[in-house]
């Protein structure tokens, strides 16, 4: 449960107090908020949230204290590159107001910025470094929303004593522990507007359309996307997929009629015998290559298979962009509120996550055990290459 008793005192421990509006005495408490690794939507709610729960005039004397919050920007980037010099690096920290995320609810991406900088970067770790800024900012505690990496960072930080707690984002939903990620649900709107629009111009040239979806190692964006559309069939990284039976699928939905089909493929899906399809040689700092490609590979083997006119599309960043859907706005919300909820409870250590219906935490360990990945026995059918059209087994 949230908000559970304090667990292990940290360094930061300073007895700050100030005279609040009504002339009453309280502590001050500094919040640090940073958002890591890809943008998507349903981040800057959570900004919002955490802003206004901290910020609330009436639970700050409920908690007898009154917070500050400094959004840190372009991530882990930002508390790594800070002007030693300054106490407010203004290219780097901006103080969070409620006037000023009133309305970032409504936007996409991530307004503090982000970038996939990694502090233990093996080749340069400047993790002390980022420790003494959160020192020299004055944190008394930190918020990072990210996926595994972000939170990977967050987790080790914590380890070194800094108070942190974590809010999980990424359209790939594959970090376990909780069942929903911020942006998924927005994402798998995207492939739903555009496999509708793609089904009137397949259907019109009786052609099939591949359909490169992101969501690296974990299948969830393109099962669920390819559910939610109705796809014909889905390749997932889980389980690698032979070509033959792809044509065979699709010569037998010809045979029964259809004009066209629409398949879809997840980034990190593999042909059988081969291996992930990837841009270049290039990793980033936490030591991932870029995906891309399988698409392509798809509907040239359906071309050769079958001789149906084929096409593929890459949807990529479309994915990741435009306003959050009203999920990601409500889940920004809760979690935004969850994690500040977390930080008065002093229960650091912990992601916010979705578990059973209800908004909980978890410890960042159990979070980053993962990844998450599609279950091949309840969730997906290996012969059809699409979900299965048994629902209630799944629950035993
Ligand atoms: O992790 C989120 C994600 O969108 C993946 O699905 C994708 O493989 C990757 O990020 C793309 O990263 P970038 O924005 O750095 O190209």
């Amino acid at each position: 449960m949230i908000g559970t008793p304090f667990r292990r005192e940290v360094f930061f421990c300073k007895k700050k107090r100030c005279v609040d509006r009504m002339g009453l005495n309280m502590k001050t408490y500094r919040i640090g908020i940073l958002t890591g690794g890809g943008d998507c939507a349903g981040i800057n709610p959570a900004v919002k949230w955490a802003v206004k729960s901290a910020l609330d005039s009436r639970l700050s004397a409920e908690r007898d204290t009154h917070y500050q919050v400094l959004g840190i920007r372009n991530g882990w980037e930002g508390l790594m590159n800070l002007d030693p010099s300054s106490s407010s690096d203004p290219h780097y920290v901006i103080p969070l107001t409620e006037e000023l995320v009133r309305t970032w609810d409504r936007h996409g991406g991530t307004n503090l910025g982000t970038s996939r900088s990694n502090p233990y970067n093996p080749k340069n770790d400047v993790s002390k470094t980022v420790i003494q800024n959160i020192e020299r900012l004055g944190l008394d505690a930190l918020i990072a929303i990210g996926g595994d990496d972000t939170l990977g960072v967050a987790l080790r930080l914590s380890g070194e004593g800094v108070p942190v707690v974590g809010i999980p984002k990424t359209i790939d939903k594959d970090l376990p522990g909780t069942e929903y990620t911020l942006g998924f649900e927005t994402a798998m709107n995207v492939v739903v507007e555009c496999v509708d629009r793609l089904r009137t111009t397949a259907g019109s040239h009786r052609r099939v359309f591949v359909v490169e979806t992101m969501g690296r190692h974990a299948g969830w964006l393109a099962l669920e996307g390819g559910e939610s559309s109705g796809a014909y069939i889905i390749l997932i990284p889980e389980f690698d997929f032979d070509m033959t039976r792809v044509n065979e699928l699709l010569q037998e939905g010809r045979n029964s009629g259809a004009r066209y089909e629409i398949v879809i493929v997840a980034e990190g899906a593999k042909p059988s015998g081969g291996g992930e399809f990837v841009r270049d040689n290039l990793v980033d700092s936490f030591g991932h290559q870029t995906l891309g490609g399988v698409g392509e590979y798809v509907a040239s083997a359906i071309h050769t298979g079958t001789g149906f006119e084929t096409r593929s599309i890459i949807l990529s960043h479309l994915q990741r962009g435009g306003v959050p859907c009203a999920y990601d706005r409500r889940m920004g919300r809760y979690f935004g509120i969850a994690a500040v909820d977390l930080l008065v409870g002093r229960d650091f250590g912990k992601m916010v996550a979705f578990r059973d219906g209800r908004v909980t935490a978890i410890p960042f360990q159990q979070a980053l055990a993962g990844p998450h990945l599609v279950n091949l026995v309840t969730e997906y059918d290996t012969s059809r290459y699409n979900g299965r059209r048994t629902m209630l087994q799944r629950e035993t």
